[in-house]
């Protein structure tokens, strides 16, 4: 895994999205798994901005994004399908037919799952797959379990994500209480992962991953198994680790 560690979440931000500048330029038929949630929004606004100055072109790219709610309409506020449009799909240039997020609202559901592992394996697997992390160091909606899960599925969500989540709702009852996601399995099988993080209430979560116990109670701890790991931090959410041992930008 490399560690950076940035000053704030502006320079985390713009660390990621030089990241994917570097994938999409180097190869412009890049597949981006991507992710929702409020860590990755400052990324996105700074692929706009460099898409408004011609730097980058997403004409080619493929997307496949992480997780979305268990039955809430893709035209929900706070649905991901419109979390995606909002913050990045309605400011580029990308191929609407090259997006691709779990259909919670499909009615048999568990083919949607295998139907959506299919594309992405027939896509020839995601290139870099960009994740948050949860309080509970899950990534995607891989809860905190006893078991890895290999591909993507129904998870009943735990309470403390509701509650997480509820600042986006009007109470906590509107939460979804489940959730399609890629497993870990599927995360996995990314070439490239880039997980980025801030903020206080993240440090447990990050150190746990970096240096605590393989297991499923921590999901994030199996990128510690992934050969090719990049960790975008700011100072808060890196302050349980030794900074000294990791590149500070
Ligand atoms: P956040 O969520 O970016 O809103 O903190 C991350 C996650 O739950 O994966």
């Amino acid at each position: 895994m490399r560690i950076l560690v940035c000053k704030n979440y502006d320079e985390m931000s713009k660390k990621a999205a030089q990241m994917i500048l570097s994938q999409v330029t180097l190869k412009p038929d890049s597949i981006l798994g991507l992710a929702t949630g409020s860590t990755p929004i400052g990324m996105y606004k700074n692929l706009i901005d460099m898409y408004k100055n011609r730097i980058i072109d997403f004409s080619e790219v493929k997307t496949f994004n992480l997780d979305e709610y268990y039955k809430l309409p893709v035209d929900n506020d706070q649905s991901y399908h419109y979390f995606m449009d909002d913050n990045l799909f309605n400011h580029i240039n990308i191929n609407r037919e090259n997006i691709n997020i779990p259909n919670g609202m499909a009615e048999n559901i568990e083919e949607e799952c295998i139907r959506y592992d299919e594309k992405i394996k027939k896509s020839n697997g995601i290139d870099i797959q960009v994740l948050g992390i949860g309080r509970n160091a899950h990534i995607g909606f891989n809860e905190p379990t006893v078991n890895f899960e290999k591909r993507t599925y129904v998870v009943e969500l735990q309470e403390s994500t509701r509650m997480a989540n509820s600042r986006f709702f009007n109470s906590l009852d509107e939460v979804p209480k489940k959730a399609i996601t890629m497993g870990t399995g599927s995360i996995f099988e990314s070439k490239k992962i880039m997980l980025l993080a801030s903020g206080k209430e993240k440090a447990k979560a990050i150190y746990d991953t970096i240096h605590g116990k393989i297991t499923p109670e921590v999901p994030a701890s199996i990128l510690q198994l992934h050969n090719d790991v990049v960790v975008i931090l700011d100072e808060e959410a890196a302050s349980l680790l030794d900074t000294k041992e990791y590149k500070s930008l």
